[in-house]
């Protein structure tokens, strides 16, 4: 049992094996929030502070009390319009035009099982608990209840709310976050990841300063510019010691993570849909469900942070037969041929992969309607026969011939001008009437909260999965939304879309994933545009980003890591010069980047010279070897590629049995010693050998003294060492 209430102080606990959550409703009703942190096994309210702070009233119902603020105390679920001035979580606006709620404890339930969210991607676990705790505002029949997941073992808290509507007249939400969390000022510096497209989620790390500090999205998609996640962390906070606190968000439109330093210092983070461009009509008899946000509190460091992240996404986030399987090794034929391809060049791409022992080829963008170049075509889901001769099925057949799967691209929620589709409905995509839509690479979009958009979407991707032996599908969304207009919403609705859009695509995803169990999909939005939890709920994996240049990638995985696991990084080998860099690296480094991932390929494989071919096949042999290691073993950060002169990570099996070091050295130095590289995760009486010599070494001197990494030459030279416990010490 995780969840201890005690009736009499109405106080909420929320245990896990090395974290407490604890919540109270006060006398006047009023949840607040009394501690997330370390276990105390003590009810935290004594720390709750009364001060007479100038500027901040009081609530009616205390009197003349005039050191009871809800600007001052720790909320649990923060609203607009009652006396509290911080970030809200919440703002509605009353059916009379004012803007006010105030929340008041009105009941709770606590029930086994982890619950789920309509319509929305959710942790799921039977073996978990759920607490709800529901509260109403004082004035009306708005009710808002509050439910926390919790995943004992995981050391895992998801938060999600629900607006409930129990009165006659509709309110509008302008505002529903996920999750509201106020805690105490311990000098807390926050991680972002920021970025753009070809370079996602590159980690930045400040000191808060008082006043609000926001990442937020508002392209409709999660983006590559910012990611719906976040940590706190103490000053002091290392990848091994120190406090911190996580959170990402189930979501993959627009979002909004914001921070509050206040005058009293305390700190309130708020996230969830992005309130810019939303409200919501909540009519009579109706309820909202937020997102969910999945959080953790560590007292040892980052990187027990993102083990549960990895652990709580992979067993309870990612879903179906390639949840926890190994994934297979594929060619993608983008940048080997962009548009330029026929189905003799696919299957010569093919045939050379299949030799050198590659699992699956991906037909990447441009097989499908007028689809020479990037401004046409989209939206027509059917072979183009003057490119692949034959059909798809028959290319597809040849290609299982050779002993390989065949997997596909598509962009479902995209439409060209320049298509049948578009010439027959002009109506289906999102323009705000009387004035012309914004292009994105010459594209427009499909409303696809629509559920006549939905079923042809779903018609022509079930043909193509039902005509051909397609087991995977590469799904694509290349640009930003706007023109934020669905024809079928009425006026007062239209602040609706954007969640309704995000509800269309997961609805349609759900469809797919039922109706076609075997069939992997690969998330991808121009490289790692909508990497999120949201979208792992429907794929295992996600193009990580467009820029496939090795040196680049170790910051944009690194950054990836702090959330994401390994196995649902997308990574391939493409060519040199890169080209999206024009930089050269070894087809090695190019290697042991892309296997920190779900690994494959993306150049022309037939142009590579012997040794090259001999290469992939070595690599392709040594990631089915360690791909149980990479993508199950714990993962660990052993240097900053940002800040440090090398690249370096490893895996390390749950056992200690064994651990995968690689990374790269990004210069050589002449007269320069050797990089010693300290490990972590070994069991330090344990003896471990490394691989392709006699070297025994103790766990203890590999964490505390290190490997000795091999002599450097040229640039980004890379490095590969795997050790095995040989046996356990007794000194
Ligand atoms: C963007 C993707 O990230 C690329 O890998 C490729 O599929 C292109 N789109 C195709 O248009």
């Amino acid at each position: 049992m995780a969840i201890y209430v005690i009736e009499e102080k109405k106080l909420f606990q929320i245990v896990t094996a090395h974290t407490e959550y604890q919540i109270q409703a006060d006398s006047y009703g009023v949840l607040r929030h009394l501690w997330y942190g370390e276990k105390t096994r003590c009810a935290m309210d004594y720390l709750l502070d009364y001060p007479d702070v100038g500027f901040s009233g009081n609530p009616y119902d205390v009197g003349t009390c005039r050191t009871y603020s809800l600007d001052t105390q720790p909320l649990e679920y923060a609203c607009t319009g009652n006396g509290d001035y911080r970030i809200p979580a919440l703002t509605v606006t009353q059916p009379d035009g004012s803007c006010s709620a105030d929340l008041r404890y009105e009941s709770h339930k606590v029930y086994s099982g982890k619950y789920a969210i309509p319509g929305l991607p959710a942790v799921y676990d039977d073996k978990g608990e759920t607490l709800e705790i529901i509260l109403r505002d004082r004035y009306s029949d708005l009710r808002v209840i509050l439910r926390y997941g919790v995943l004992a073992e995981l050391n895992i808290i998801t938060r999600s709310a629900i607006i409930q509507n129990d009165g006659s007249i509709t309110v509008r939400l302008e505002q529903v976050a996920s999750f509201s969390l106020d805690i105490p000022s311990r000098g807390w510096e926050w991680i972002h990841f920021y970025g753009r497209h070809a370079m996602e989620r590159v980690t930045e790390r400040a000191p808060l300063i008082h006043g609000i500090q926001e990442s937020s999205s508002t392209r409709g998609t999660s983006s590559h510019h910012q990611n719906p996640s976040m940590i706190l962390c103490q000053k002091d906070c290392t990848e091994t010691s120190g406090a911190c606190f996580g959170a990402f968000l189930m979501y993959s439109g627009s979002f909004q993570t914001k921070i509050e330093l206040d005058q009293l210092h305390q700190t309130r983070v708020v996230m969830g849909i992005h309130p810019e461009l939303f409200s919501w009509a909540l009519q009579p008899g109706e309820s909202f469900y937020t997102p969910e946000a999945v959080l953790t509190y560590s007292d040892t460091g980052l990187e027990t942070l993102s083990h549960r992240f990895h652990k709580v996404i992979r067993e309870h986030v990612c879903r179906g037969k390639y949840q926890l399987a190994e994934r297979p090794v594929l060619i993608n034929n983008w940048e080997a041929t962009y548009f330029d391809f026929d189905a003799e060049k696919i299957y010569n791409i093919a045939k050379e992969a299949a030799t050198l022992g590659v699992d699956m080829l991906v037909l990447d963008d441009g097989w499908f309607g007028k689809r020479d170049s990037d401004d046409s075509g989209l939206g027509d889901w059917f072979v183009n026969e003057n490119k692949l001769q034959g059909g798809l099925k028959q290319l597809v057949d040849r290609i299982r011939g050779l002993g390989m799967q065949f997997g596909i691209w598509i962009e479902p929620e995209m439409v060209s001008e320049n298509s049948n589709l578009y010439q027959v409905h002009p109506d289906w995509i999102m323009q705000i009437p009387g004035r012309d839509p914004i292009r994105g690479r010459y594209q427009l979009l499909l409303d696809i909260s629509r559920l006549d958009v939905q079923d042809y979407l779903y018609d022509c991707i079930s043909k193509l999965l039902t005509t051909a032996d397609i087991t995977y599908i590469k799904w694509d969304m290349n640009r930003s939304i706007c023109d934020w207009y669905s024809s079928l919403l009425p006026s007062q609705r239209q602040g609706e879309l954007p969640h309704r859009y995000v509800l269309g695509l997961y609805a349609l995803l759900e469809r797919l994933v039922t109706d076609f169990p075997n069939v992997m999909i690969e998330g991808c939005s121009g490289g790692g545009g909508r990497f999120d939890a949201g979208m792992l709920y429907y794929c295992p994996q996600i193009w990580c980003s467009d820029d496939t240049d090795a040196y680049e990638r170790t910051t944009i995985q690194y950054g990836t890591s702090y959330i994401y696991p390994i196995s649902a990084v997308g990574s391939h080998v493409s060519a040199v010069p890169n080209h999206q860099t024009g930089r050269v690296t070894s087809f090695e480094a190019r290697g042991i980047t892309a296997m920190a991932g779900s690994f494959g390929y993306e150049l022309n494989l037939g142009i590579l010279n012997e040794d090259e071919k001999h290469a992939v096949t070595d690599q392709i042999h040594r990631f089915k070897t360690y791909g149980p290691l990479i993508h199950n073993g714990r993962y660990y950060r052993l240097s900053n590629p940002i800040t440090d002169e090398i690249a370096a990570w490893s895996f390390v099996a749950e056992d200690a049995s064994e651990a995968l070091v690689q990374g790269m050295v990004f210069r050589t130095q002449p007269n320069a010693l050797r990089h010693t590289l300290r490990l972590r995760g070994l069991d330090p009486k344990g003896l471990y050998q490394i691989d392709g010599t006699d070297h025994i070494l103790t766990g203890s001197a590999l964490l505390h003294g290190g490997v000795l990494l091999p002599k450097t030459w040229g640039d980004y030279y890379p490095f590969e060492i795997h050790l095995t416990k040989v046996s356990a010490t007794d000194r």
